[in-house]
């Protein structure tokens, strides 16, 4: 990514977290035994991430408002999104699904505050985005429509027909080989990790009010741009260290789960992965502030981790 970007995109991780620091769902004050789930809460969410949910969320608002100008409680509304990934990364760690003890470069949460905690601290930022969310709309942040609009995207892409079902076809693919093609793999993925990805582009686009057709065009980015980032991550499990990922690699091997990596060959991912990175960007070429959404997509497949 070019300078100017990556500044623009750190500028917005920065608040990002800061709005997740200030977030009162996650604050814990005082010592009752009962905080110590929203301390390792906390714990997941700090130790790292690249919080490319939120960011693409504040980007598609920043591309289809009026201004170009991004105010607060965009921000306060995509922390639901990085809530919302980051209990699917502590259960996707724990030894009933991936067994991976190395998450952000720390223990894993289930790891640092046993299964039991981790279980629940999963389940508590699953819970808490919809908090944070309904609670922008009492407080008059968000119009009521808006927060009902971003619940429902937020939940039908997390949920039973999105990425949970995503969850489940990867849990079906460790143990189903012969069920498993580069259709399936597409399917799998589209599901745990694009809907998500999706429902983060559309967050953006419905905040700012985008038209249909702004609507179909995030939708269309996304839907590439989240099988091109789950193609990348599975070629990464191969190629890539566990000090600049961050978490273990070679952990889908070791699980015997199928992946791209292994249906088109490295270098036959990696060029599926750029012609998606590619067709993506198109998507968004005639909006006049689109620079970075069509940088970020083309960035996808040189990422690192
Ligand atoms: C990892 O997501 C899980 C996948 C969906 C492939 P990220 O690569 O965005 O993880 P963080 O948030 O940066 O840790
Ligand atoms: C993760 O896919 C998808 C979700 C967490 C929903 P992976 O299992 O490939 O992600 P990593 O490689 O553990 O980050
Ligand atoms: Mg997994
Ligand atoms: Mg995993
Ligand atoms: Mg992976």
């Amino acid at each position: 990514m070019n300078k100017e970007y990556s500044a623009a995109v750190a500028d917005d991780v920065l608040k990002i977290n800061s709005r997740l620091l200030a977030c009162p769902e996650l604050c814990v004050k005082g010592r009752e035994p009962e905080l110590r789930v929203i301390e390792a809460e906390n714990y997941a969410l700090s130790v790292g991430g690249k919080r490319i949910r939120p960011v693409l969320a504040i980007e598609f608002y920043r591309l289809f408002s009026e201004s170009g100008s991004v105010p607060d409680w965009v921000y306060d509304a995509a922390i639901a999104l990085e809530m919302t990934h980051t209990f699917s990364l502590i259960h996707d760690d724990m030894p009933e699904m991936d067994d991976d003890e190395l998450r952000r470069g720390m223990p894993a949460t289930h790891v640092k505050y046993g299964a039991d905690v981790g279980l629940l601290a999963g389940d508590g930022l699953a819970i808490a985005a919809y908090e944070v969310l309904s609670r922008l709309a009492l407080e008059g942040k968000i119009p009521a429509e808006t927060a009902v609009k971003l619940i429902h995207i937020l939940s039908s892409g997390a949920g039973n027909r999105g990425m949970i079902a995503g969850q489940m076809l990867d849990l079906w693919s460790e143990k189903n080989h012969g069920g498993v093609d580069e259709a399936f793999l597409r399917k799998m993925s589209n599901r745990k990790t694009g809907c998500l990805l999706k429902a983060s582009c559309l967050f953006g686009a419905v905040m700012a009010n985008a038209g249909d057709e702004g609507i179909s065009r995030a939708e269309s980015y996304a839907e590439k741009v989240g099988l091109a980032f789950q193609i990348v991550d599975d070629v990464l499990d191969v190629t890539s260290s566990e000090e600049t990922l961050g978490k273990p690699v070679l952990s889908d091997r070791e699980r015997g789960k199928p992946t791209f990596a292994d249906i088109l060959g490295l270098e036959g991912a990696m060029a599926e992965a750029k012609r998606l990175s590619e067709l993506a960007a198109k998507e968004l070429e005639e909006y006049p502030r689109s620079g970075l959404l069509r940088e970020f997509a083309l960035s996808l497949a040189e990422r690192k981790k």
